[in-house]
């Protein structure tokens, strides 16, 4: 067998592959994926506008493209950032396949074998195993009921010169939490002052369902120039599109590009015609609300369950939006223990320790309640709250 690189020798795939190799039992209730309910996809929409784009532009769709994706998808997202309080001309977006490439992207960019990158701790699980493949070491920064503390920001950017800050401002995946302002400010004022880049990373801030928006990080960034916005279509239109973008300074901009081509060259250009296409006839916003319409009933049905089922002394968050509840039992709990057990009652989660870069947490585990209805829902915590 030949070897692997070493770059590639210590990835493994995601820890949480196994626990989704169980998911597939019969009569299984899963809060444990984190995938958008298909309920949601616009499927006869982009059947009609598929079908038109062949008809009119398949000359055009079916060529390769360019890389920083078409002019009239990056003027679809500067208007839709817009709406955010970010201020961008098409030549500050990159269109993405999927943010996920976005992370890529900017490690590949800006960070050096054996370099640090601070993270919420927990953060994503994807991006930690992007952080990996780069060999870039992630250290989570210390997270409280507001999220990432900015004290233990100062002293972590101190002590190991990190030059980019990933975060997940607004509902947070694993937690549902979000930054408020002040923190959102202080953060940024800690980038400048030590010299580090963040990577402001927004799949889930169009899915609030209560409380009201907080700026995006970008959007205080005067200069434009120490903040990398990452957006996604994934949750509001079709992850199987594969369409992000980011949105960054010119300069970096063009990095990035270079990044990309020797990547992908470019994202689909069917896929960026078909969300452009379902911006510009108007559905996107509508279609935003039926999702948050779609998803409230969701998380009201979970946090309901998880009142009445769930022991009294678990602590719990209780997001204005997103996809997830993130759950503490006692120091000295073991989530693992928990969800061994919760497997044979045919529930799952995910145990929170593998959302931590150092594997911490142990007593933590991450509910989503995107993908059963109210009355699973409602099944589903109470077996765990038999359990437990
Ligand atoms: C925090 C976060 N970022 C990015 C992504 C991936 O988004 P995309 O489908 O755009 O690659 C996810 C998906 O679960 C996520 O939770």
């Amino acid at each position: 067998m030949i070897p692997f690189s070493d770059r590639m020798e210590k990835v493994t795939g995601s820890a949480i592959r196994e626990i989704f190799s169980l998911l597939a039992r019969p009569g299984m209730i899963s809060f444990a994926g984190g995938n958008p309910n298909p309920e949601t996809f616009p499927s006869k929409d982009v059947a009609e506008i598929t079908a038109g784009l062949m008809e009119s532009a398949g000359d055009r769709v079916l060529q390769y493209g360019a890389t920083p994706g078409t002019a009239s998808l990056r003027e679809s997202v500067c208007e839709m950032v817009g709406r955010k309080g970010i201020s961008a001309s098409p030549d500050d977006v990159l269109i993405l396949t999927g943010s996920t490439q976005g992370m890529d992207l900017v490690t590949k960019t800006f960070l050096n074998d054996g370099d640090v990158i601070l993270t919420e701790g927990p953060t994503f699980l994807g991006a930690l195993q992007t952080f990996r493949t780069y060999r870039v070491e992630p250290i989570g920064v210390a997270v409280d009921d507001d999220g990432m503390v900015m004290e233990d920001l100062e002293e972590k950017l101190i002590a190991t010169k990190a030059k980019v800050i990933y975060t997940i401002p607004t509902f947070q995946n694993p937690t549902g939490r979000t930054l408020p302002l002040e923190r959102r400010k202080r953060m940024l004022e800690l980038a400048k002052k030590y010299g580090a880049l963040i990577m402001e990373d927004d799949p889930y801030s169009d899915l609030r369902y209560s409380g009201a928006p907080v700026p995006t990080i970008r959007s205080l960034d005067d200069l434009g120039d120490t903040v990398i916005y990452l957006g996604s279509f994934s949750k509001v239109i079709s992850p199987g599109l594969r369409v992000g973008f980011a949105i960054a300074d010119g300069k970096i901009v063009r990095k990035l590009i270079i990044a990309k081509q020797g990547t992908d060259l470019h994202t689909s250009n069917l896929s960026q015609a078909i969300v452009d296409k379902y911006i510009r006839l108007g559905k996107l916003y509508p279609h935003i609300e039926e999702c948050r319409s779609f998803y409230v009933r969701q998380r009201d049905a979970m946090l309901d369950a998880i009142k009445k089922y769930l022991p009294k002394n678990l602590r719990y968050t209780q997001p204005d939006g997103g996809i997830f509840i993130w759950a503490s039992m006692a120091e000295g709990e073991q989530a693992i223990e928990l969800f061994k057990k919760s497997v044979e009652a045919c529930v799952a989660f995910v145990p929170g320790e593998y959302f931590y870069p150092d594997l911490s947490g142990k007593n933590t585990f991450r509910l989503n309640f995107s993908m059963c209805s109210p009355e699973t829902i409602d099944e589903g915590i109470k077996r765990l709250g038999q359990l437990m």
